[in-house]
């Protein structure tokens, strides 16, 4: 295996953030080390590094087997770590006094540690990615950890802060045990980590987190093989910046997992099968739309291509002509009305889907939820190939631009009309947003709150940052102060996933 497939080590945070970026990570870094001294006595050993992301096109496909193309953000989670052999405790801190210092003990191998997913709790992530991790390494005794944590990715914003802290948590015990695992390895343990927080989360964060590349968005797919390539953004004139705006409703992925996420991934769930009932392929037993498609055109005669895209995008638009004539209650379906649709009884259809995950509901909506995967998976091809076909000199700069902002102003009206998971302040910001100059503007991540994310033209910024910001923030939060206001729009550029950064000097903690 290359280099590239492990987590890289640095002793300087130069290798990780961009230059504008390095002064005040330095300031960061050192006060993470110099309070890890004062809380615990002792130098750390090791900081382990896993950044948010943000999502800029494929919302809520991933789950359902589709390519998605989110990018690294620079807000991290920093873990600094110490180890010991006299023990295999762990103690974990945080910077902000507002988390408390929790301590745990590693049990044994077959229970390793409880998590109490109905108690919302911060050190819960650190112990799903500490469970996750000694799963798989099957550890007699592993180390002993004193960790101290910093994150700077907002939580509750869609940008995917858990992931980030599963992932660092990962990382760290991987690191504090002495093992060195493959990137690939690390993100399928950091997924389903987070499982045991209580959502049933696609994938998305965790390969963002760990795989990504700096100047590149990751188009990640899952089936039928998990697989990233960095995908470049064309060179337009002007170039094309990202920001990011937090509309501050704050969307607690965990808390409303019942009536939103979890539910959203039955419902993508039940679609499969009532889709594949009525294609006749039950047997091969599909469990994702993406599977219900590969399944279809196994079978069925597709035109002859001349490309992947074409075929992607024939498949696709394939799948939605089915979705309209097969599923037919446009407003839902009851429990007892999708049980008959699909030829199961209620207590299957529940013991199937909603034993593990439980949810709340009266209706599923099948038909919209559909429509949305399919129709954002299309969204994603033709925003994957606008990037690829302008990778040399740009023609037409403005057209490209167009093209990219009109699939991500389609996604939002996709995710507001027809996957219900934005709210009315997302509507709202998105729509200041393009006023504002932006060329497409979104909500990114989970949605029901957090961010938003706008394609906007770099020259003009400044100037959309100010808009916005007298548009939606100032009159919304009049008290915030001027670091507060930049805490909540700022510009992103694609960052580099996870790192392992060693001090080899105390001297010189920083490199150089
Ligand atoms: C959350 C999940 C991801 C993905 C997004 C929606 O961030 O963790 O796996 O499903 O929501 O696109």
């Amino acid at each position: 295996m290359s280099q590239d497939n492990f987590i890289p080590t640095t002793k300087s945070i130069v290798d990780i953030y961009a230059e504008t970026k390095i002064p005040t990570q330095i300031k960061r870094y050192r006060e993470l080390l110099q309070k890890f001294k004062s809380i615990y006595g002792f130098e750390a050993e090791f900081i382990a590094r896993s950044p948010g992301r943000v999502n800029i096109i494929g919302e809520h496909i991933d789950y359902a087997g589709f390519p998605v193309l989110p990018m690294a953000v620079d807000r991290d989670c920093l873990i600094a770590v110490a180890t010991t052999s006299l023990d295999s405790k762990v103690r974990v801190a945080n910077v902000n006094p507002k988390f408390p210092t929790g301590e745990f003990t590693f049990i044994d191998r077959d229970r390793i540690v409880d998590i109490d997913d109905t108690i919302h709790e911060w050190t819960n992530y650190f112990r799903a990615g500490y469970k996750g991790m000694l799963e798989s390494l099957k550890l007699e005794k592993p180390a002993g950890m004193f960790c101290l944590m910093d994150g700077s990715v907002p939580s509750g914003a869609g940008m995917s802060s858990s992931s980030a802290f599963v992932c660092t948590s990962s990382i760290a015990t991987m690191v504090a045990n002495k093992k060195n695992l493959s990137k690939n390895d690390i993100v399928q343990i950091a997924i389903a980590s987070e499982r045991y927080v209580g959502t049933n989360g696609g994938g998305m964060d965790q390969t963002a987190s760990v795989m990504s590349h700096a100047d590149a968005a990751t188009f990640i797919e899952f089936h039928p093989k998990f697989h990233t390539t960095p995908i470049h953004f064309p060179k337009t004139i002007p170039a094309i910046s990202f920001v990011v705006a937090n509309t501050m409703v704050t969307a607690d992925k965990v808390v409303s997992a019942p009536v939103c996420y979890n539910l959203r991934v039955v419902e993508t769930r039940v679609a499969a099968l009532l889709l594949a009932k009525e294609l006749n392929l039950l047997e091969e037993k599909p469990q994702t739309l993406k599977e219900v498609m590969d399944l279809y055109f196994t079978t069925n005669e597709e035109p002859s291509h001349t490309s992947v895209t074409e075929r992607w995008i024939n498949r696709l638009t394939k799948m939605l002509e089915l979705v309209d004539q097969l599923i037919v209650r446009r407003e839902g379906y009851t429990l007892s009305e999708m049980a008959k649709a699909v030829g199961l009884s209620e207590n299957e259809l529940h013991a199937r889907f909603m034993s593990k995950y439980p949810i709340r509901t009266d209706i599923f909506h099948i038909y919209t939820r559909a429509v949305h995967v399919y129709s954002e998976a299309l969204r994603v091809v033709k925003f994957r190939d606008v990037c690829e076909s302008n990778q040399g000199t740009i023609e037409d700069s403005q057209h490209v631009l167009n093209q990219l902002g009109e699939l991500m102003n389609e996604s939002q009206t996709s995710c507001r009309d027809y996957y219900h998971c934005s709210c009315k302040e997302l509507d709202e910001l998105t729509l200041i947003c393009r006023k504002a100059g932006a060329f497409g503007s979104r909500l990114t991540g989970a949605g029901w709150g957090g961010c938003t994310v706008s394609m906007v033209p770099e020259d003009q910024e400044h100037n959309f940052i100010e808009t916005v910001k007298n548009e939606y923030f100032r009159p919304k939060f009049p008290d915030f102060t001027e670091e507060q206001l930049n805490d909540v729009i700022f510009s992103s550029r694609p960052s580099s996933g996870a790192f392992i950064y060693k001090k080899y000097s105390a001297v010189n903690p920083f490199g150089g």
